[in-house]
């Protein structure tokens, strides 16, 4: 058998959301819920050289851990659909590794606490890492595959 990988948080998240059920699922919070929605990210001490340089960024990408999500489902039904849909064509957070990955704004750095806003994590999820959003993230014409049928219908 190979071995499984292993990770050591980096951090973890201060935020006022304390269970799952506190977050609304993006496509129904309501307008500007996640702009407002500001937290902390708490690095560890000995991690705290790592974060040099980062203060110049606007956004960061933020690698952590479901760490309250429960059992993995290979489908998925999202928020408002009747359909299943595979898991990784999702942003669930039941998946086989409960990884999640979110793109917030950074608002500052005191030491080795970052501030920021656009949190959709609850208090103390653990955080893997952390990278720089950079315009080469950015991309144009992409295609959103069932979630564009489902905005298409709606709009
Ligand atoms: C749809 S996921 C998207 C998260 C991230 N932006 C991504 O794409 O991986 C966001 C939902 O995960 C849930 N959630 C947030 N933090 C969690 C945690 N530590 N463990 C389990 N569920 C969590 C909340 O219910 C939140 O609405």
């Amino acid at each position: 058998m190979r071995p499984g990988v292993r990770l050591r948080p980096i951090g973890v998240v201060r935020s006022p959301f304390k269970d799952p059920s506190d977050l609304p699922p993006p496509a129904f919070a309501p307008p500007r819920f996640f702009e407002r929605s500001t937290g902390e990210i708490e690095i560890r001490p000995e991690f705290e050289p790592g974060l040099e340089g980062l203060e110049g960024f606007s956004h960061i990408i933020v690698l952590f851990h479901f760490h309250r999500a429960g059992a993995a489902k290979l489908k998925v039904v999202p928020p408002g659909q009747s359909k299943p849909r595979g898991v990784f064509a999702t942003r669930s957070p039941h998946r086989p590794n409960p990884l999640g990955l979110s793109v917030l704004r950074l608002l500052g750095r005191h030491g080795r606490v970052l501030e920021v806003s656009g949190l959709d994590l609850i208090d103390g999820t653990p955080v893997l890492d952390i990278k720089p959003y950079t315009s080469r993230d950015r991309k144009s014409h992409i295609r959103t595959g069932w979630l564009q049928r489902r905005r298409r219908r709606a709009g």
